[in-house]
């Protein structure tokens, strides 16, 4: 479908973009569980980069399927699809220099490996947040879980449908043990030295 398509140059860049915003973009890329926290963890990392003058956006699971994925199920299929197209987004984010952070079940390591390839692999950091199943199941905080346990949802996340933990992720948030201002510290050590310009 590329065939007689050709890439324009445009002049300003993402290096511009940065130097005007004073901060380096990245993708810090949450996935977990349903309900394991993620989104909670990443509307608080978005608030403390927003108090430092991090320009921010982010991008989110459930509010993504509201809009541009709305045509997409839970099926292996659509799911890898719903995270190549907002890879792709993210791409674009990234290169608008904004720090763009995005929360997702991502549920298979083989998709999580074709978004760091779509967005390269030196502007992915990915986040697991670990929550234990039974944990994610016992806050139910959508009523997702019971549901899910009756047979009136298909392909559930770790119920129905697989869950692979990352094995070596960048950072690991263990929900059970750290607080989310705690989290949120954890991430901002390891993405200061990067983003932070000025
Ligand atoms: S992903 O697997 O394709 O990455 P995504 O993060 O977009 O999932 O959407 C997950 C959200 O959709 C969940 O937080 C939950 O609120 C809702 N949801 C609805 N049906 C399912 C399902 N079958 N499995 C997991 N989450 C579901």
């Amino acid at each position: 479908m590329t065939k007689n398509l050709h890439r324009q140059q445009f002049g300003i860049t993402r290096e511009d973009r940065e130097s005007l915003l004073n901060q380096n973009s990245k993708l810090i890329w949450f996935t977990g569980l349903s309900g394991s926290g993620k989104s909670t963890i990443a509307n608080a990392l978005e608030s403390y980069l927003h108090d430092r003058e991090i320009l921010t956006y982010t991008l989110d699971g459930d509010n993504i399927r509201f809009g541009l994925n709305k045509d997409l199920t839970f099926s292996a299929a659509d799911r890898t699809e719903n995270l190549r197209r907002i890879a792709e987004v993210a791409k674009l984010m990234i290169d608008s220099g904004v720090v763009t952070i995005a929360s997702f079940i991502s549920p298979l390591i083989s998709d999580r490996e074709m978004i760091r390839d779509i967005v390269g692999s030196e502007n992915f950091l990915e986040v697991f947040v670990n929550t234990s199943l039974e944990e994610c199941e016992r806050r139910d905080v959508k009523g997702l879980y019971k549901k899910a346990r009756a047979g009136e949802i298909d392909n559930f996340t770790g119920i129905s449908a697989p869950y692979e933990a990352p094995l070596s992720p960048d950072i690991e948030i263990k929900t059970e043990e750290l607080a989310v201002n705690e989290a949120v510290n954890l991430i901002y050590d390891h993405i200061k030295s990067t983003i932070v310009t000025k």
